[in-house]
């Protein structure tokens, strides 16, 4: 598409979304909550973070307990760090302006495109004629929620990274198709970085760490408290070699790389920086000290977790904030959109 025009030149905005699973993991954490503290904290764009109930439903959920599983979401990002006097907390199904773009989006992206997507194959499994249409269609919402924002940076883990593309390829279209020579959406960058950028399951290093595994030993939850988390630092899968001192040792050593991985991010290391000091010991010394890095980073935000969670109220008020500043900033970008296809006005 060399025609396609991508100087786009509007504001520069950040925006990130979870899905209301109830747990939220080490792996959401490293992988996307701290990136997207970090860009708040930067202080010079406008940051978007949203519970992605509209996405919830693409799968079979429980009415009754969404709306907590929507608030304990919330809660977690304020615990981790996200500050509701500067970003924008907000359940998705709050601002219309998410749901009214998608369809307008599904009717740029093409078929092609996303029967291409590896994560609707994996979650509609062998059955996919009994998967909902929305669970087909999940990779144009989150281009929406993106978009309706004209967000230019997106914090998650690796495993978004073909979504994000998907989102480029419908900004692109549209500014080709509707766009009159200018970028009517930007090409939005994902900022997938660091260590933490894909944790892997404490059980198998070939999995990716997931709310989904049925082993809770699989994963370190948010809200686990601190014997949790060493006894199940101390249960992860190793081998029985000691650690290499350069980071080329890792490689055919998933579990190890995990661990060393794992210990980077919290510290804001690098892997190298963790072989430097620990290559040569074995894990009965490493797996302690990994623990005790743990808990020192996790419990303050679970400690915080627990008591926003015991406040409803202050939750409700800080969604229902963030979803008014969410939708002044997306509506008018939908209404201009409207106008651009030549919907009446
Ligand atoms: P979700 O809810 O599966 O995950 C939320 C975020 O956590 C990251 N993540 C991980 N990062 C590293 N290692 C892991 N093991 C790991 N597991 C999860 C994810 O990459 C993600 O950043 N489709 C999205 C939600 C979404 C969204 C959006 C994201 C909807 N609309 C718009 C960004 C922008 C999802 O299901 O994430």
């Amino acid at each position: 598409m060399s025609d396609t025009p991508t100087d786009y030149t509007g504001p520069q905005r950040v925006l990130s979304g979870m899905q209301p699973t109830g747990r939220l993991h080490l792996g959401n954490y490293l992988g996307a909550l701290k990136n997207w503290v970090a860009l708040q904290d930067e202080g010079t764009q406008e940051c978007f973070y949203c519970v992605v109930d509209l996405h919830a439903i693409t799968m079979p959920h429980d009415p009754d307990t969404l709306p907590d599983a929507v608030r304990s979401a919330a809660a977690a990002y304020i615990a981790a760090g996200v500050d509701p006097s500067k970003s924008a907390i907000f359940a998705q199904s709050a601002v219309p302006a998410h749901a009214e773009l998608a369809w307008i989006f599904n009717c740029v992206a093409r078929l092609g495109w996303l029967e291409r997507m590896t994560q609707f194959k994996d979650k509609a499994g062998k059955d996919k004629e009994r998967a909902s249409v929305g669970l087909f269609t999940y990779p144009v919402l989150q281009a929406a929620d993106i978009l309706v924002y004209k967000a230019t940076h997106v914090p998650v883990g690796e495993d978004q990274k073909q979504h994000l593309e998907l989102c480029r390829d419908i900004a692109a279209r549209f500014n080709r198709d509707y766009g009159k020579g200018e970028a009517f959406f930007p090409l939005t960058e994902p900022v997938i970085q660091g260590p933490g950028a894909r944790v892997m399951s404490l059980r198998d290093g070939n999995a990716k760490m997931s709310k989904s595994d049925v082993s809770d030993n699989s994963r370190i939850n948010l809200e686990d408290d601190a014997d949790t988390i060493a006894r199940k630092i101390k249960k992860a899968k190793t081998d029985p070699e000691p650690l290499p001192s350069e980071e080329a040792g890792l490689a055919d050593r998933p579990e190890a790389a995990n661990l060393v991985g794992i210990f980077a991010a919290l510290a804001g290391k690098t892997k190298a920086d963790i072989l430097a000091e620990y290559g040569g010991q074995g894990f009965g010394a490493f797996k302690p000290a990994l623990a005790e890095a743990a808990v020192q980073y996790l419990a303050p935000i679970s400690d915080e977790y627990r008591r926003l969670i015991s406040d409803k109220a202050e939750i409700d008020r800080i969604l229902s904030a963030g979803a008014e500043r969410a939708s002044a900033v997306a509506q008018p970008i939908v209404d201009e959109t409207k106008k651009t296809i030549g919907f009446w006005s």
